[in-house]
């Protein structure tokens, strides 16, 4: 019986600009969702018939597969659309296990399929989540080829490179404020502000710039100038309209005690990511006053197939 897993992920730059063609850094994190499948005479899921699930990124894979009626077990180990890409981890894992029953199921051919199938969902993405959930570790996607390299993406004529990238020991805590948005309705927001106003266009570019000095933060193992980044990230996300006040309570009482700290994922809701070398005094703050947080580990293995 084909087993596949998949970590979820936060963006630690980037997110949103990336659907532009801009820069992204992301970072695989250690919750999972783990997809069981088997044959079966009609398609089932945890049990149920397929036709009852309302999930468009389990019909959509279901619409693309020829290979006969499956039943399937989800364990979802990832917050659901809390920006820390719950639906990159089911959709990688589920392809992972439905293509190891014809053939060695390859990465890149299984981040290519994620991606398109993230893109018919949600009417645009960026191939972001789906490449570092199918690769682990760190991803910078960027506009040129650079050392590193992995694969290229490309869709209605952009283009992005995919590049696993060295990082240096950091510990990140996850704030989960509770508050589910769509990923798509907060592109689409996004789209109105850059294609209504060049101002919205300039902050596109701005964050572009701050994910280029951001890599090189990493790569001189800068946690400080790494922290004054994702606050200045945070800002131009909020100018696009994406944070909340959600996302601002839980920013809040850990900001002058965090190296940065600044929304991840789509926003609108979903999560907080803080980079700090008090990760278990910042969960406990957070914890206090009510709040879901995580101390998150980076995920070095990618999508696991067994
Ligand atoms: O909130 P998530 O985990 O779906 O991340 C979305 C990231 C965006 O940049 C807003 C969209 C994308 O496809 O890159």
């Amino acid at each position: 019986m084909p087993t596949a897993s998949a970590p979820g992920k936060f963006i630690l730059f980037g997110e949103h600009a990336v659907v532009y063609g801009k820069p992204a850094i992301a970072l695989a994190i250690d919750l999972r969702t783990e997809v069981k499948a088997e044959r079966s005479s009609s398609f089932k899921l945890d049990g149920k018939p397929m036709r009852e699930n309302r999930s468009f990124y389990i019909r959509e894979i279901i619409r693309r597969w020829k290979g006969g009626p499956v039943s399937m077990e989800i364990k979802a180990g990832v917050p659901p659309s809390s920006g820390l890409g719950s639906s990159a981890a089911l959709t990688v894992s589920m392809l992972g296990a439905l293509r190891s029953f014809n053939y060695p199921a390859e990465r890149e051919s299984i981040a290519r399929e994620a991606f398109d199938v993230e893109y018919t969902v949600q009417g645009g993405a960026s191939p972001t989540d789906t490449s570092t959930s199918t690769l682990g570790g760190a991803v910078y996607i960027s506009e040129k080829k650079e050392s590193n390299f992995r694969w290229e993406m490309c869709k209605n004529r952009r283009f992005w490179n995919v590049h696993s990238i060295d990082i240096p020991d950091m510990s990140f805590v996850v704030g989960v404020t509770g508050a589910h948005s769509s990923t798509k309705d907060m592109v689409d927001r996004v789209r109105r502000v850059v294609s209504r106003s060049p101002f919205g266009k300039d902050v596109i570019e701005d964050i572009g710039r701050i994910v280029v000095e951001g890599k090189r933060a990493l790569e001189n193992g800068d946690l400080v100038r790494i922290g004054e980044l994702m606050k200045e990230n945070h800002e131009l996300l909020s100018l696009l309209g994406v944070s909340c006040e959600d996302i601002e309570r839980l920013i809040r009482p850990i900001k002058d005690m965090v190296y940065g700290a600044k929304l991840t994922g789509a926003g609108g809701g979903g999560s907080v990511i803080a980079l700090t070398d008090k990760p278990e005094k910042v969960r406990e703050i957070l914890e206090d006053r009510g709040e879901c947080a995580y101390i998150v580990n980076i995920d070095k293995d990618g999508l696991i197939i067994k």
